[in-house]
């Protein structure tokens, strides 16, 4: 294998709820989820019976035939993000937050259609594989639409490692000579002035603002209502298109569907992969209703195929009929309430079950002995000064409790 992963000595061979096995049946307690990815737990049997069902009728066929599960994939999302009566829950708001424009997909408040697979007045979905790649057709959606170039993005952002996503990523490391460009402006984390500042500097350039409402990489930095709101406005009165990147810390993760419901703002694209799928590997855009679509703008040859759909759409109705965004807002708020109180954690951030824990100095190797002394996986972020915590959407309580029991002991051992 092209050698480019730090792995743990662990290979995980089966995996219930928020539990996972290794090869010598030693169990484990799944608090990374994967990455984020994890949302309604390992082997959830909803979403096993919708894929082997479909498996088992078609693996695949290709963008160039009426994909039905398409349809019933948009309809769900739309009822579950609440973005299919986006309208009525932002109507009354939408000109409070600065946005300039009618309330998007109004129009189309209550109807029952969700978002809309084909275009249309609703909000609209593009289906491709990966964050990354989300990222990417919305930066140049972006683009096409506003017939600009230049991006602002935010310092500390992650927003994957194809070409346009990496450029608009804060980490020179993983950015080659060949992606490097000067379209994309930085500004500092939560910092409006800067933000001000910087669409000054593009001259009515800015094609789009990509901003994650929670920057996972960056160490569960929580971007404040304030700054979110002024991206939403500063986009408005200089016509560029507003990006949620919700790859990390959306899906229900926070408690609403969005991260960046919470600040009572609509953005324009909304980016999603990770925990959309629970592992089956996809990626979206819903795109609001003002962004019009053009044949072959955007393209892909696996993108929305009927395996990930039915795998997207088992998901959606997991989350819904089991009020797993309830249950991460009500254990992410017991779990931050008694991380604070560990020896050793300077700073816990987040929201819901996307949690940050920021450790004092000498800590460093703390992850390393959860998973081996404790048998608890947990991921990292800043060198491993930051642990952080995204465990599937139906973790319990009890789990919850174990993982902040093995964290107190590791770091007070
Ligand atoms: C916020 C955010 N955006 C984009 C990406 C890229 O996603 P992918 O690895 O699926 O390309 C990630 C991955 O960690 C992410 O956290």
């Amino acid at each position: 294998m092209f050698d480019v992963y730090s792995v743990h000595d662990v290979s995980i061979v089966t995996g219930r709820g928020s539990w996972v096995f290794d090869a010598h049946g030693t169990k484990y307690l799944d608090m990374y989820g994967g990455h984020a990815v994890i949302s309604i737990g390992h082997g959830n049997p909803d979403y096993v019976e919708a894929v082997t069902e479909q498996l088992s009728q078609l693996g695949f066929y290709s963008n160039s035939v009426v994909i039905s599960q398409q349809a019933e994939l948009a309809a769900t999302l739309g009822r579950v993000s609440g973005l299919d009566s986006a309208g009525a829950r932002n109507g009354g708001c939408m000109a409070e937050a600065g946005s300039g424009k009618a309330p998007a997909g109004g129009s189309e408040a209550g109807s029952e259609g969700g978002m809309a697979a084909d275009g249309g007045r609703e909000w609209q979905l593009f289906l491709c594989n990966s964050g990354a790649e989300a990222n990417e057709n919305a930066l140049k959606l972006a683009s096409f639409h506003t017939g600009r170039r230049r991006v602002i993005s935010v310092g500390g952002a992650f927003h994957g490692r194809t070409s346009l996503a990496v450029a608009a990523t804060d980490n020179p490391n993983i950015v080659a000579p060949i992606n490097e460009s000067n379209n994309v402006i930085f500004t500092p984390f939560n910092d409006v002035a800067a933000l001000e500042q910087a669409f000054l500097q593009a001259r009515g350039e800015v094609a789009a603002v990509i901003v994650e409402a929670i920057q996972g990489v960056a160490g569960i930095m929580v971007e404040g209502g304030e700054f979110l709101r002024a991206v939403r406005r500063l986009c408005d009165e200089h016509g560029a298109v507003y990006i949620a990147d919700e790859i990390q810390c959306g899906c229900g993760r926070t408690g609403r569907y969005f991260a960046t419901d919470w600040a009572d703002i609509q953005a324009d694209i909304y980016t999603m992969a990770k925990g959309i799928g629970n592992g089956f590997p996809m990626g979206a855009l819903a795109i609001a209703p003002h962004i019009a679509p053009r044949k072959g703008m955007l393209g892909t040859t696996f993108g929305g195929n009927q395996l990930a759909c039915v795998a997207a759409t088992a998901v959606a109705r997991v989350i819904e009929r089991n009020g797993l965004m309830q249950n991460a807002l009500t254990i992410g708020e017991y779990m931050m309430t008694e991380l604070r109180k560990v020896q050793g954690i300077n700073d816990v951030r987040g929201r819901g079950l996307i949690i940050g824990c920021e450790l004092e100095p000498g800590h460093e190797g703390v992850a390393r002995r959860l998973l081996f002394d404790e048998k608890v996986f947990v991921g990292t972020a800043v060198g491993g000064r930051v642990i952080r915590l995204l465990p599937a959407l139906n973790v319990t309580r009890d789990e919850a409790e174990m993982a902040v029991e093995a964290i107190r002991r590791v770091l007070n051992a």
